[in-house]
Order: structure tokens, then sequence, then C-alpha cells
């Protein structure tokens, strides 16, 4: 490991990282012969519908929602244009609607709420505990009768405590709904995320582990859920045998949007899954370098995210607490002088779409209507739900957290670099 200089970097010293940092683009920065050959070859068959396909023409998006499907072990996976579409197909398929609140974590990106609003139901935001994900116990405690349904977020990258919420979620007959935008690929308990819920829902997005550009894609293993997923996903309802058949059943026709993923992306997406298990195993093992070099500054003070499984865990950051917001905010600017890859997970002065502290439209109750609707809903006796002073836990935690990037592609060089620098950062500081 690299020598620790005494003087640091912020303080005119030598940084400890010399290296250029990656961009958090896991998948993205892999793109090469594979995706060009498979987004050729759909270019080349002159389709870039996934439905209604001339005789004899597979569609590569219905390949790549099978090999997620199957990767999970779930009946179903219904490709999008988004995680954003995909939660709102998965809401609207479990019943969510006017009336209804949906409990969201505080530290997801936006779109989790969002997507409840989309559904004009109302997001109820619960605390995060030391892992960053939701607490199960206030999960519990912001249960009121008209909620539908929970939206666990396995943030950067980590498993939520599903044991427990599956639990609270049966007992108070709620839908689940993962967000498993971020961690494509993690596990908990061995069993990969996406499959606990009644619906898991994926993002593709540029900044994902594999991406497709844009994308998204549901699971689930109920074919009631998977049926009005697709009704809502495509209003011209190509997915069926018969497009203009009157409902075979009760439930299967109604409204539904445009979220489908094109030929295009179904392409990519399956150039890129071919690559999920080598960036997993490149993230976890360059993640485990980096935490190696770092396991005795725990006595120091310096405090890591906790982990539900940390075996499920994907690897894509290093997350850990300092004793005082005060400390974080050394840390962060010292550490970005030593050149490493470094932010806050919540800064109240910084604004972000990932912490509800920021989400302004919300907590001011904004809307594009002049009515108000959803958050003035007759069925809340016009009562809007209240965002101020919300989520203490989760703002405390989050901001004296400290957050560094492990994009797949970095080197044993640049492991051991972000090791130094926070181990002279830290003692320092400590
Ligand atoms: C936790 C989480 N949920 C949902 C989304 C929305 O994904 P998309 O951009 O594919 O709609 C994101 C994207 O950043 C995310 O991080």
């Amino acid at each position: 490991m690299t020598p620790i200089s005494s003087k640091l970097a912020i303080d005119g010293g030598p940084p400890a990282k010399t290296t250029p940092n990656i961009p958090m683009y896991p998948g993205g920065n892999e793109i090469g012969e594979e995706e060009k050959r498979e987004v050729l070859d759909t270019l080349d068959k002159k389709y870039l519908f996934r439905y209604c396909r001339p005789q004899g023409l597979a569609s590569k998006t219905s390949a790549f929602e099978k090999c997620i499907a199957d990767m999970i072990g779930c009946r179903y996976a219904l490709a999008t244009n988004a995680c954003t579409s995909a939660l709102i197909s998965s809401l609207t398929a479990c019943g969510v609607g006017p009336g209804h609140e949906v409990i969201v974590p505080a530290f997801t990106y936006w779109s989790s709420a969002s997507a409840a609003l989309c559904c004009r139901a109302v997001p109820i935001v619960a605390e995060i505990d030391d892992s960053g994900t939701l607490d199960p116990d206030d999960f519990e405690r912001k249960i009121t009768p008209r909620t539908r349904a929970v939206i666990p977020v396995h943030m950067r990258g980590s498993p939520c405590d599903m044991d427990r919420i599956m639990d609270i979620a049966q007992r108070h007959k709620l839908a689940v709904i993962e967000d498993n935008a971020q961690a494509c690929g993690g596990t908990y308990k061995g069993k990969y995320l996406g499959s606990f819920g009644d619906c898991g829902c994926f993002s593709f997005q540029y900044y994902k582990i594999i991406t497709t550009g844009e994308g998204g894609m549901v699971t689930t293993n109920d074919e009631s859920l998977y049926v009005k997923a697709q009704m809502v996903h495509d209003s011209a309802v190509c997915w069926r045998p018969d497009r203009f058949a009157p409902a075979r059943f009760p439930g299967e026709l109604f409204w539904g949007y445009d979220f489908r993923m094109s030929e295009v992306e179904g392409a990519l997406g399956l150039a890129q899954f071919r690559r999920l298990p080598g960036l997993l195993e490149r993230m976890r093992s360059r993640k485990g370098r980096i935490v190696a070099g770092l396991e005795d500054l725990v006595a120091k003070g310096i405090t890591p995210r906790r982990q539900i499984d940390p075996e499920g865990d994907t690897g894509i950051c290093i997350m850990f607490m300092l004793p005082t917001v005060e400390l974080s905010e050394q840390f962060v600017r010292a550490l970005a002088a030593e050149g490493v890859d470094v932010m806050h997970p919540y800064h109240e002065d910084i604004p972000d779409w990932h912490v509800a502290h920021h989400w302004r439209h919300m907590i001011d109750l904004v809307t594009p209507t002049p009515e108000g609707y959803p958050y003035r809903d007759p069925a809340r006796s016009g009562q809007p739900p209240s965002y101020r002073d919300l989520c203490p836990k989760s703002a405390d935690i989050l901001s004296r957290m400290v957050h560094i990037n492990v994009p797949p592609q970095m080197t044993d060089t640049d492991c051991d670099m972000v090791a130094t620098a926070v181990r002279k950062v830290t003692h320092a500081y400590l």
C-alpha cells in the first residue's frame, strides 16, 4: 500500500490518489463489440418495434426479459422504457390509485415517490436506518387505513431487510413493490432482489449497473399483475394474442400509457446482461480490497454502513458514517482534495433528488393543476399529508455519511490509493 504522507492534500501535501477517477457507469464504460453486434443486427433487420413482428423474427427485448426473469427466478418480466414507468405500471397493477397512500423511504431517487403521485396516490415518507434502506419499524408506524403499498428501495446497491418488510406488509395486506433500480444482480439471503415483492422494478438508465441508455423492467410471479402491468405499459395492447378481442377476463383491458422498450434498447440489454456477472464480481472484489484496507479505522470512529446481507451487496459503493456532520464535511472536502470520487449522500445546501428533504415540490404540495390533486384529495377530506419535519433520523444518518463510488474498472492501484486517502484523512481528523 502507498505510504501515508502526513500532510493532507487540502493543506498543500501531495494527493494520495493520482490516477483519474473513472465515471460510475459500470456497464456503460464497457460498451463495445457485443453491444455493436446486437444493435447492428437489430438495425439490419429493419424492424425496431418489439411487438407485431414479421414471421420468424425473434424479439431481442423478449430475450432480454427472459434473461432477467431466469436470473432472478421469476415467472414474468416486462421491459419498459424506464424504472419510473415500471413503478407506475406495478403500482397500477397492484391496484394503487386515488385516495391511497404509498410508503417510500427518505433515501431513494425522487421517482419512487413521483410514481405514486403519477398514480394519483400520495407518497408517505418513512425513515431509513443505518443500513441506508427502509427502517422496518418506521414503515410499520407510518401505515394508515389508506396505505396500499410500500416501495422498499435497495439503495446504493444493497438489499433491504426483506424478511421484516415482507412480514409487516403481509400482516397489513399491503402490496410490496421493490425498487431495484440500483441493485441489479444483488441478493438477500441468496435470493435475487426483485423477486420478493408482488413486483420488482429495475432501471437500465445510463448510470445503472447495466444499461440500455434508458430502460426498465417489471418482474413478478403473478400472472394477473403481469397482464395489468402490460396493459399499463402499452395502450395499443399489442401484447395480447388478439389485440382487438373483447376482454378475456374482468380487468384485462383498461387505459394505458406507452412505456414500451424498443428493440434497440432490448438489443443493448441483451449484450449488457452478459456482462453483469463480471461487473458484479469486479465491483465486489474492488470494494473488498478497499474495505480490507480500512478495517482498523472503525476503532477511530468510522462506522461502515450496516449491511443487511453483505453477501448480497452489489459492491457499487462504500458508505461510512462519522460522528458529526462537521466531520463528514471535513472528510468530503479533504478526500476530494486527495483525488477521491467522494460525495455527501445528503447535504442540506447541495441539491440532490435522492433525499426526500430535497423534494421541494412535494414538500410544498405543488401540482400541475389548481385543485392540488392528489395531495388535496376529497378521499382525505381535502387534508394534504404534512411533509414538514420530514424524517429527522434519516437526515441525521445521511448527513453524517460519506459516499465513495466503486466503478468495476478500478485497478488495484486505484483501490489502494483510495484506501490510503481515507486512512490519511482519518488519521488527520479522528
Ligand atoms: C432508486 C431509484 N429508483 C428509480 C429510479 C428511476 O429510474 P429511471 O431513470 O430508469 O426511471 C432511479 C434512477 O436513478 C433510482 O435510482
